[in-house]
């Protein structure tokens, strides 16, 4: 009873009081039509200059032609008839995805038993921020991080830009030899070089060796080459070119990227590297320091210290693969002291 009489006076108060109504204005002019704002930007235009079909295609057909692609090299290192029993941990991380892909995620190595070739996927994942204008582009990349080398944690590269994805692989594994004391050194090691990979730390000007002889060339100071200051893996690598079998994703090395700083007709060679290295290549081998063939170092008894830096630099130019284009004064500098070292022989 209580409830129902207080809902009543609720409804009692709460009705409005009705008056007699006055008669309606007269309607106002219309206003003047305001000015047309100005077009927005279509929303995924942005996005469209990568995500088009006629960007990617090219992207896709270079790709191809790049060795990165090429899976029986990429997770064997060499002939997949030689790796039949997968691929040992310790090189998974730069020879198969799955393992550049744990690592990146801060797993831990694996040997590979099932390995894949690195593709789109391996590098590539999704982007971590939308505004590119303010953030700069990530290009989708799984890391664009600097990186502290393998062979010594107390030094990191980092160039700042896209190029830091390649640093991950492109870094030697084994650093150059230490003097004991006795002036003698023994290198029982067939895989006495910085791998094939040494690519980043030759541009950058290190661990190559320094040989204290007379009349020794120094070394340029670390990190200034031209090539590593004005130039990286991938404005040179990666560029735009009129050649279809060059830059983009093939990573082959067009000479469209050289004429800013060279002109129109770039140099191919160091000067007078080619012809220093077939001398000191046969001093090597003729020192039994080198395979007949002049790729494989080979070592029975200790040798004075000087011959087997000379036979570091030897391999770390040669592995580099880029017949020293990478730091040209470096590679000269420390070729150079090779062959000073080796005079007497
Ligand atoms: C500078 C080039 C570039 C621009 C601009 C760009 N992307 Fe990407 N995006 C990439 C690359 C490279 C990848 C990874 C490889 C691939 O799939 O092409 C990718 C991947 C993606 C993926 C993941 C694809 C998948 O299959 O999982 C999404 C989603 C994406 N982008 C959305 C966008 C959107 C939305 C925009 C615009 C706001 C945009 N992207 C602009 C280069 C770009
Ligand atoms: C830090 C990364 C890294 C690790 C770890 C690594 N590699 Fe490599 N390896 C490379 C890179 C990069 C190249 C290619 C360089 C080039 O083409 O100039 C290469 C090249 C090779 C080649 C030469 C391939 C050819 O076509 O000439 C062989 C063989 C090889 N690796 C074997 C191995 C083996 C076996 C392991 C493990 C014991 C291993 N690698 C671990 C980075 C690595
Ligand atoms: C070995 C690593 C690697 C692989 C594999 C790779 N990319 Fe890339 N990609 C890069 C890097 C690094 C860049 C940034 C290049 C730059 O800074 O100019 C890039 C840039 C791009 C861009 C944007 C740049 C542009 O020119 O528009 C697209 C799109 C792209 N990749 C698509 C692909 C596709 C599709 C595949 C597979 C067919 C692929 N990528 C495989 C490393 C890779
Ligand atoms: C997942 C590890 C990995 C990453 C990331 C990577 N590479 Fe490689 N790269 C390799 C290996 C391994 C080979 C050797 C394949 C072979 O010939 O055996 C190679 C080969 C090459 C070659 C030889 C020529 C060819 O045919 O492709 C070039 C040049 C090269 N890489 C440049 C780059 C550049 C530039 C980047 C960064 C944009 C990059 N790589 C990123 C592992 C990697
Ligand atoms: C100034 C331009 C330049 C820069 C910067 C540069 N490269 Fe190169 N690179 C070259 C040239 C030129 C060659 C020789 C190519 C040839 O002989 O076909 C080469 C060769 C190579 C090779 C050997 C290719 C093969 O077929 O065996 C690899 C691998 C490579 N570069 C990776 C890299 C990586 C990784 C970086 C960054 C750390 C880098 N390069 C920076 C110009 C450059
Ligand atoms: C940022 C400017 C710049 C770019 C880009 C560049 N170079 Fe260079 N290059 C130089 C400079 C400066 C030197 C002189 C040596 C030095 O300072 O390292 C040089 C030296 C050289 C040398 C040694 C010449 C000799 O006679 O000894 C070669 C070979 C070379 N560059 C090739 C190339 C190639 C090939 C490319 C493109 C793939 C390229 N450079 C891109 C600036 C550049």
């Amino acid at each position: 009873m209580i409830l129902v009489s207080s809902l009543m006076f609720i409804q009692c108060t709460s009705e409005p009081i009705a008056g007699p109504q006055g008669q309606a204005g007269i309607d106002g002019t219309d206003g003047i039509d305001g000015v047309d704002g100005v077009d927005g930007v279509d929303g995924t235009a942005s996005c469209i200059a990568c995500h088009s079909e006629s960007h990617r295609t090219p992207i896709i057909n270079s790709f191809a032609k790049s060795s990165h692609s090429d899976q029986t090299i990429m997770y064997t290192g060499q002939d997949l008839a030689n790796y039949t029993n997968g691929v040992s941990a310790s090189c998974t991380k730069c020879h198969t995805s799955e393992g550049y892909i744990n690592y990146i995620e801060g797993k831990p190595a694996v040997k590979s038993e099932m390995p894949s070739g690195v593709s789109c996927t391996t590098c590539h994942s999704k982007h971590s921020t939308f505004d590119f204008e303010n953030d700069g582009h990530d290009y989708a990349l799984r890391t664009m991080e600097a990186v502290t080398l393998d062979t010594d944690d107390s030094y990191t590269i980092d160039y700042g830009n896209a190029s830091n994805s390649c640093l991950v692989c492109h870094q030697p594994r084994s650093k150059a030899p230490v003097d004991d004391g006795t002036g003698m050194y023994l290198q029982a090691n067939s895989r006495f070089y910085p791998h094939y990979g040494g690519q980043s730390t030759v541009l950058e000007g290190i661990q190559g060796s320094y040989i204290e002889v007379d009349g020794a060339v120094e070394l340029p100071a670390i990190g200034t080459s031209a090539h590593r200051t004005g130039a990286s893996c991938t404005s040179c690598h990666m560029g735009t070119s009129t050649d279809a079998e060059k830059g983009l994703h093939t990573f082959k090395v067009s000479l469209d990227s050289c004429t800013d700083c060279h002109g129109a007709t770039p140099p191919t060679e160091v000067a007078g590297l080619a012809d220093d290295m077939a001398v000191l290549k046969a001093k090597l081998i003729a020192l039994g320091l080198l395979d007949e063939a002049g790729n494989t170092p080979k070592q029975t008894e200790k040798v004075p210290f000087k011959q087997v830096q000379a036979l570091w630099n030897y391999v770390t130019v040669y592995k580099d693969g880029s017949h020293g284009v990478h730091n040209p004064t470096y590679t000269k500098a420390l070729i150079t002291n090779a062959l000073k070292a080796l005079e007497d022989n």
